[in-house]
């Protein structure tokens, strides 16, 4: 057990060194010491990053006629935020050791202090709220006061009306959203699994009151069925207990992956009933409500709301991608989610004939779409490992033969098999691989 234990966070270790060595992943703000909570995503992670949004936004918007999207500002009115529930109830137990002041979350079971030992059974928790504060234009005071949004959901409900408006979308419908989120999370930790700034994928679905339960299901199967096609393994789906449950909803479903550190939440599934549009109905005196124009039956719709965090996805796919095979690490990710999909190479970069030729090749393949890399560096053995190392699914080395008879080597990064094709069938080779 404790053996198991120590190898998995041995595992995650690892992932954390390939990231900063390979430029996934950076501290954020490294040259001045970091900043707690904050990271930046090197080239690489970039491209991880952006696959992992596009998949989703391909999914969960542009292949269906039902879904919408939006991008909606990061500051809103903070009323938005008063009449979420955020100002009031956006918050975690905080404790603070009397001896040497650290201050630590209550819900990690600590009955010592984590920092001095200094016993805090008999401390009272006080509530923190997560939200990071801002002023909007030069004064800074009360009525200047604005946050940065803790989740992206309320700027899809303060839109429902202008989508409603503006688009011939009938419920059922959602609309979706990618964007940054901000908690000033009194402990971030475990990595990118939980930090201060982040960005979220999040549906809003609206449905008609009796089917909210339909759809929630129909969404949790959805969204596991989209992890199952991107090649994620060991992910499983968990009922929240009640008293898990965020201040709007009436039931969640978490989708959780077996990090090195434990399962933990990588999206959650919420039924948030009709709390959000009422609330807002209600404050800003707008009325959010949708009307059938067949039966002429009017309602405030229910939402369900499928909710995941793109850094924690990117390091879920990490962690599960990772494999360490004889003398070869390797990046097993679903091509769709590699940085590159193919690496070219000429087999020797001295020799102007087999650099050219493979310069096309790498040109050539770039206008279909594909993020490519080029390598000349060293002998092709390493060149390959280098690449399976950051998940490239296909090399292509261009070699003496190419010349001759225009055909060049395609190497598998899973199998390490090679195979030979002419120049002419690559496109629609890696086309049909790669889909
Ligand atoms: N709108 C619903 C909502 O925000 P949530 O469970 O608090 O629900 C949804 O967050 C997702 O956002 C989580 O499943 C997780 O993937 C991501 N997330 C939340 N807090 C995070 C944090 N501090 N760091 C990284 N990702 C986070």
């Amino acid at each position: 057990m404790l053996y198991g234990m120590c190898h998995m966070i041995n595992k995650l270790e690892k992932i954390v060194s390939l990231c900063k060595r390979r430029g996934f992943i950076f501290s954020g703000s490294e040259i001045y010491g970091g900043i707690g909570g904050f990271y930046d995503f090197g080239p690489l992670g970039a491209e991880l990053k952006f696959n992992i949004k596009q998949a989703w936004w391909r999914e969960v918007v542009q292949m269906r006629d039902d879904v919408v999207g939006l991008s909606a500002a990061i500051i809103m009115n903070p009323k938005v935020w008063e009449t979420s529930g955020h100002v009031s109830t956006f918050s975690d137990p905080l404790v603070e050791c009397p001896k040497c002041n650290r201050r630590f979350r209550e819900d990690e079971g600590h009955k010592k202090c984590p920092e001095c030992g200094g016993d805090v059974s008999s401390i009272q928790a006080r509530r923190f709220n997560l939200m990071f504060k801002t002023f909007v234009g030069p004064a800074e005071d009360s009525a200047s006061l604005a946050y940065l949004r803790p989740e992206t959901a309320p700027g899809i409900f303060v839109n429902f009306k202008n989508v409603l408006d503006t688009t011939r979308i009938k419920m059922p419908f959602g609309i979706a959203q990618i964007g940054k989120a901000f908690r000033n999370e009194i402990n971030p930790k475990d990595y990118i699994f939980r930090s201060r700034e982040f960005e979220q994928m999040e549906l809003e679905f609206f449905v008609k009151p009796e089917e909210e339960y339909i759809y929630f299901e129909y969404w949790l199967k959805e969204r596991q069925d989209w992890y199952r096609a991107l090649g994620l393994n060991n992910f499983r789906a968990r009922a929240q207990e009640k008293e898990e449950l965020a201040h709007y909803s009436r039931a969640t479903s978490d989708i959780e992956y077996e990090f090195p550190f434990g399962w933990k939440e990588i999206e959650g599934i919420a039924m948030r009933g009709d709390f959000d549009l009422s609330a807002h109905s209600k404050s800003s005196g707008q009325e959010l409500a949708y009307k059938d124009e067949e039966t002429g039956e009017k309602y405030t719709p229910h939402v369900v709301e499928p909710s995941a965090g793109v850094d924690r996805l990117a390091l879920a796919f990490l962690c599960d991608a990772y494999y360490e095979e004889e003398d070869r690490v390797v990046l097993k990710l679903h091509p769709k989610l590699a940085p590159y999909k193919v690496a070219v190479f000429p087999l020797l970069k001295n020799k102007p004939e087999l650099v050219e030729k493979a310069r096309a090749i790498f040109k050539n393949l770039k206008t279909i779409g594909l993020n490519i890399a080029w390598d000349d560096r060293g002998n092709i053995g390493k060149r390959y490992y280098s690449q399976d190392e950051i998940g490239t699914p296909f090399c292509i080395t261009v070699d003496f033969q190419t010349l001759e008879d225009d055909t060049i080597t395609v190497r598998d990064r899973d199998t390490m098999k090679q195979e030979r094709v002419s120049i002419g069938e690559i496109k629609n080779l890696l086309e049909q691989k790669i889909k």
